[in-house]
């Protein structure tokens, strides 16, 4: 049994058509109330981040209250005059529960910083999303060995903002924050940061957060790990003691593969 509640979440990324993507859905939750009348309630969170356009007519159609809806990001400004942008409000208004923000395709091919990345973790809080913040070094890092340091920054970008803001207002919803390690020489590319590598960050990272917030914090938060998880190495990823959940990618666009991640969690069988 993990100390906190685990959470699996697939990122369909930019993935799939109304149709295809309420299939995948269907498929998700049927296999999930199987493991229900099997076995009792998933002994985990369970979430899909699908492309915006299909969101709504998931949460029309599926009506399965196993799984949760997760934007794949938001904007960190009110609604008004942003072309192109979503907003949390938006995000809530289509059944999201949750939003992945900052994810290391977003930082490099949109040139989101940690700044902006903490901004949109604020207005995630304020719009009563739960924000999966991703963060993770790049090979120059880890070569450098700077991957500690700039995972560093990304966590500290986010409690800066979110600690500023009207004197610790939304300090108390830290404990629902969400933070995914991705290193990103593992995203997408079949080769998984060793166990060793995953437990260092995790470790560190909830090091971090009880510094800067404290112990009882830090032991709420959850810490998702994400680069090339599938069935296969799923099981002696999730059994590390500081990891909580797995994003997974690629494995998600299969549903079995997807729910054979599940079954790996500690406990299940
Ligand atoms: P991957 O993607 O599982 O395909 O490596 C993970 C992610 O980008 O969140």
């Amino acid at each position: 049994m993990k100390r906190r509640r685990p959470l699996i979440v697939g990122n369909w990324k930019m993935n799939g058509l109304v149709e295809t993507a309420i299939e995948l859905a269907e498929t998700v939750c049927r296999g999930l109330s199987e493991r229900e009348r099997r076995s009792g309630l998933p002994p985990c969170d369970v979430v899909v981040a699908p492309p915006f356009t299909a969101i709504h007519a998931i949460n029309q159609h599926h009506g399965c209250a196993l799984m949760k809806l997760c934007g794949q990001d938001m904007s960190a400004n009110p609604p008004g005059p942003y072309t192109g942008e979503i907003s949390g409000i938006m995000l809530r208004n289509v059944g999201c529960r949750y939003v992945i923000l900052g994810h290391s395709e977003r930082r490099e091919r949109h040139h989101e910083d940690n700044a902006l990345v903490g901004q949109k973790c604020k207005a995630a809080f304020r719009d009563g999303l739960l924000p999966i913040v991703c963060v993770g070094e790049n090979l120059t890092h880890r070569e450098q060995g700077q991957t500690l340091s700039v995972v560093a920054a990304q966590v500290d970008a986010v409690l800066d903002v979110v600690n500023g803001e009207d004197g610790g207002k939304l300090l108390p919803k830290l404990d629902q924050w969400v933070v995914a390690y991705e290193p990103i020489w593992a995203i997408g590319t079949g080769h998984n940061a060793s166990t060793e590598q995953i437990q260092e960050v995790h470790g560190f990272m909830r090091e971090r957060l009880a510094h800067r917030l404290d112990a009882a914090t830090a032991d709420k938060i959850r810490l998702l790990y994400g680069g090339s998880v599938k069935p296969a190495n799923a099981r002696e990823i999730l059994a590390l003691e500081d990891v909580d959940g797995a994003l997974v990618g690629g494995a998600s666009l299969n549903a079995q593969e997807f729910l054979a991640i599940l079954d790996a969690l500690p406990g299940e069988a």
